[in-house]
């Protein structure tokens, strides 16, 4: 696959544990990979602002968070969900540094800790931090997170006009919630709280499948180990 939206550049701005927060057991998302997938599900959207962007399995919401960094004009809300509650105020805690307030105390709490250690990686997380904070200027993006199982009567208040989501593949984190969690079973799922407009990004490994034909796929690309898919409703 050739990249088209994420660019070649450097994402270390973005590399958790840095301004984004870190937590062990959790697994995270590479930051240029989700831009491209942002980028191809925004190609085939019919809004290209005021995008509300969901995430049904967003773990400690490290993807969401980079992508509302990186698109920080054109996103309005996001919308986070994972079945361990754990992982939720994991996200919370990541998406917070979307609002200026959120930042702001995080940059207080990289400073602390470069007034007390003097290490060269605190002053390049505070850089980092001055950076994302420049372009959050006049963003309201909001934002919120709750406990869900995808396989159980999702309900949204809102429908999405982008969801990416990546799925438990088994090595760090596995599916739970269902005996047999799988792609089809998350897309019937997901099937009642899109429209026909909802494009949907999902990225799997090489064992999963999709078979579900109430979707349409739009594309399916391959990367390394990854694969994703973008799919709409029949
Ligand atoms: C690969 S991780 C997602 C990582 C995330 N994209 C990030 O950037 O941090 C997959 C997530 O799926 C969640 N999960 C597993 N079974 C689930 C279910 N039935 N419903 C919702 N989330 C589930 C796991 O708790 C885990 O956080």
């Amino acid at each position: 696959m050739e990249y088209q939206y994420g660019n070649d550049k450097n994402y270390e701005d973005f590399a958790s544990g840095r301004v984004l927060h870190n937590y062990k057991g959790i697994t995270n998302f590479p930051a240029r990979l989700a831009q491209e997938i942002f980028g191809r599900c925004l190609k085939y959207s019919h809004k290209k602002s005021d995008i509300c962007l969901y995430d049904c399995c967003c773990g400690g919401g490290y993807m969401l968070t980079v992508l509302g960094f990186m698109n920080v004009q054109i996103i309005s809300e996001i919308i986070g969900s994972d079945i361990n509650p754990d992982a939720v105020y994991k996200a919370q805690n990541n998406l917070e540094l979307l609002h200026t307030d959120g930042l702001n105390k995080r940059m207080e709490q990289i400073r602390e800790l470069s007034r007390e250690y003097g290490k060269e990686s605190h002053e390049e997380a505070l850089q980092s931090a001055i950076k994302l904070h420049k372009k959050l200027e006049g963003s309201n993006i909001i934002t919120r997170v709750f406990t869900a199982n995808v396989f159980e009567n999702l309900i949204l208040n809102k429908t999405p006009d982008i969801i990416i989501t990546d799925v438990p593949y088994g090595e760090i984190v596995t599916w739970e919630g269902a005996d047999n969690g799988n792609i089809d079973l998350l897309l019937d799922s997901l099937y009642s709280i899109c429209n026909n407009e909802t494009v949907i990004g999902i990225c799997m490994d090489k064992s999963q499948k999709n078979t579900n034909d109430k979707f349409q796929r739009l594309e399916k690309q391959q990367i390394g180990k990854r694969r994703f898919e973008i799919l709409k409703r029949r």
